[in-house]
């Protein structure tokens, strides 16, 4: 599900017009998922986790767009989104029946990409993408997402 290259300079733009608008981070990073799931046909779900300052290894859900999920507090290592953080690293599944390590949100959800946002060589948190089709995601998502997270570093609690 290639993110043809016109709509991807579309998303960028989008993202950017939100990045450096006016309002508050949370706002801002709020617009950025929903810029991601309105404009990207299989991102059913897209939301922050922040690394919480004050619990050690622990992710807090931030702005998202997308249905409400349980997964409020994920600690390092569990499920996609706790392996990405503990592993620093961009973590795929293109399906997610396959991973065992795996908090599900809805039976919906077929494949996530996980990935993680640093500030000044320290992980402040990740971007997470939940889809309802099976292996969606391919290089284009990547370098998409990788643009994104770099730009949004900065709004980062
Ligand atoms: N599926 C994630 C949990 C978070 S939700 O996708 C919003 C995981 O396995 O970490």
């Amino acid at each position: 599900m290639t993110i043809d290259a016109s709509i991807a300079e579309e998303v960028e733009a989008l993202i950017d017009k939100a990045i450096f608008g006016e309002g508050i981070p949370g706002d801002k990073l709020r617009s950025v998922c929903k810029v991601l799931r309105d404009r990207v046909g299989h991102y059913d779900w897209v939301g922050f986790y922040f690394v919480d300052p004050n619990e050690d290894g622990m992710l807090v859900l931030g702005p998202y767009s997308g249905a409400p999920t349980e997964h409020i507090r994920i600690p390092f290592g569990r499920g996609i989104c706790g392996q990405a953080a503990s592993a620093g690293k961009l973590f795929l599944v293109q399906d997610v029946s396959a991973e065992r390590n795996y908090l599900s949100c809805s039976i919906e959800v077929k494949a996530e990409i996980v990935l993680p946002v640093f500030r000044e060589g320290r992980l402040v948190g990740e971007l997470d993408i939940d889809s309802h089709s099976l292996s969606p995601f391919d290089d284009t998502d990547r370098a998409l997402l990788e643009t994104t997270c770099a730009k949004v570093a900065p709004l980062f609690p």
